[in-house]
């Protein structure tokens, strides 16, 4: 039984899989594999949870938050990219854990990228819906209270949930069903089409730091680290740092265990392998070059921002647009908001893209209904009943649930995830040394090592409570796992 769980799908099958499909056209670059990973990443995290982080947990010293979330996300890309190009098909960390760790490990990646890109596009969409209203309210007009947000909200103040007021987000129901649609008809991110937007989003995070950098005041960084420069606790008990009311970590440390949303979507830049000119190559320069790009602007916002407004006085709505208004730029507010939603928008596309190709793949595999999340559309040609399935869940999450504690559960299980790829580069090298590598991970082991350890950190640095919410969501893998999955594998069937 415990082979069963770790059964390997062969490289060479993955590839024959690859053969009996519809090859795509291999016309990407790394330019434009680099181009991609940056519409897949600036998005909510920039535009919006930075006011949330640096008014709640790390004032000014957010620009360190973004570094150190940086540097976890850049040494677990480092190790995705040693993956993505020794197996470079379609496919994601679920397909390259099959591969490499077996069926068991896979699954569990599988189901954390449930995490990362359902539930990381549900926290997305909250991000769309403040910039929306902010726009829209440029012109005066505003929605009615019960449609403005999701009904209840963390409070950090006092430490409790409390009521919104409002009934539901409905502006975010609607850009997740205009989405869903979008991908039920089979919108293929063009690399055009993702051009424009890319260079729309880069446009405005420039002016935002070139124009900004004109109203910064440098007494607002002081105090630099207003919370302490930790956040480390373990269960509830602190071990760096200092805790808040409702018992939550805070420090520069807690902060980059939020903002470390705004980095994902690298990953994206592996699931299009199959149509890049030269996958071993450009792939790991896609992935590594736009993370270490959008790095750089991060801080460089966060250091506008704070430096703009008193971190206290941060909106934690749209606290980009909002800190021109303040400064007496109201046109300024016009561009970002505008560049915002429509930088977000791309985000959405990927994320909610990627959930059900990840889905078809699960399903293709035998671990998830092959009849339904296996089913492409007899016209459209795309995984129309994952996609379904998909808006469906990001409308009710997105709509329902507030942003802090939707983006703090897409971290965690996004940083379990990566935490796994580390620790797969580490395990592959000792049980497939001779496998060809065609790029490999810089200062081995040290990057893998120093991956997981700041991959752990950050995870200590999130409320503990997303602890419980990861342990019942891998729960509730397990009993997929066990009560169906283990019992329809293709690979164990086949052995
Ligand atoms: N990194 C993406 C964003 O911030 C998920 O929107």
């Amino acid at each position: 039984m415990g082979s069963r769980l770790f059964v390997r799908k062969p490289i060479s099958v993955l590839k024959k899989e690859l053969e009996g499909e519809h090859r795509l056209h291999r016309a990407l670059g790394p330019l434009q594999l680099t181009s991609l990973g940056i519409g897949a990443i600036i998005g909510t995290g920039i535009f919006v949870l930075t006011g949330q982080a640096a008014h709640d947990k790390a004032g000014p010293s957010l620009m360190l938050s973004f570094v150190v979330a940086g540097m976890a996300c850049v040494f677990a890309a480092l190790c995705y990219a040693e993956f993505a190009a020794m197996v470079p098909v379609a496919g994601s960390a679920y397909t390259y854990a099959y591969a490499t760790l077996g069926e068991l490990p896979a699954w569990i990646i599988g189901w954390d990228l449930i995490l990362e890109y359902a539930v990381g596009a549900a926290a997305v969409a909250h991000g769309w819906s403040h910039y929306f209203q902010d726009f829209i309210g440029i012109f005066g007009v505003e929605l009615p209270r019960e449609l403005r947000s999701a009904p209840f909200d963390y409070d950090p103040a006092i430490g409790e949930l409390v009521s919104t007021g409002s009934v539901i987000d409905f502006p975010a129901l609607l850009v997740t069903a205009a989405v869903t649609m979008m991908l039920l008809k089979g919108i293929r991110e063009s690399a055009t089409f993702n051009a424009v937007i890319v260079a729309l989003k880069l446009a405005v995070v420039l002016f935002v730091i070139v124009v900004g950098a004109f109203h910064v005041n440098p007494d607002n960084w002081r105090p630099f680290a207003p919370f302490g420069f930790g956040g480390l606790s373990f269960f509830g008990h602190t071990i760096f740092g200092e805790l808040g009311k409702g018992g939550e970590p805070l420090g520069m440390l807690a902060g980059a265990a939020t903002i470390f949303f705004a980095y994902l979507g690298f990953d994206a830049v592996s699931t299009h392998a199959e149509e890049a000119k030269h996958p071993q190559r450009d792939l790991p320069i896609g992935i590594v070059v736009s993370l270490i790009i959008c790095t750089v602007l991060y801080v460089a916002v966060a250091a506008i921002l704070t430096g703009m407004v008193p971190y206290t006085e941060l909106s934690i709505d749209a606290p980009v647009s909002d800190a021109f208004a303040r400064v007496g730029l109201p046109w300024a507010q016009f561009i970002i908001s505008l560049g915002a939603v429509a930088g977000i928008t791309s985000v959405l596309l990927v994320l909610m893209n990627s959930q059900p190709r990840v889905l078809l793949a699960i399903a293709r595999d035998g671990l998830l209904p092959r009849k339904f999340f296996g089913a492409v559309h007899p016209v459209f040609r795309t995984p129309w009943k994952s996609t379904l399935v998909t808006g469906f869940v990001v409308a009710t999450l997105s709509s329902l649930l507030p942003l802090r504690i939707l983006a703090e559960l897409v971290n965690i299980g996004t940083l379990l995830a990566f935490l796994f790829v580390c620790a797969a580069v580490l395990v592959m090298r000792r049980a497939a040394p001779d496998t060809p590598r065609p790029f490999r991970v810089p200062l081995y082991p040290l990057t893998p090592i120093l991956g997981i350890v700041i991959c752990l950190l950050l995870m200590f640095s999130l409320p503990t409570e997303n602890w419980l919410r990861l342990a019942i969501w891998l729960l509730l893998g397990f009993v997929i796992y066990f009560g169906y999955s283990r019992k329809h594998s293709a690979m164990t069937a086949s052995q």
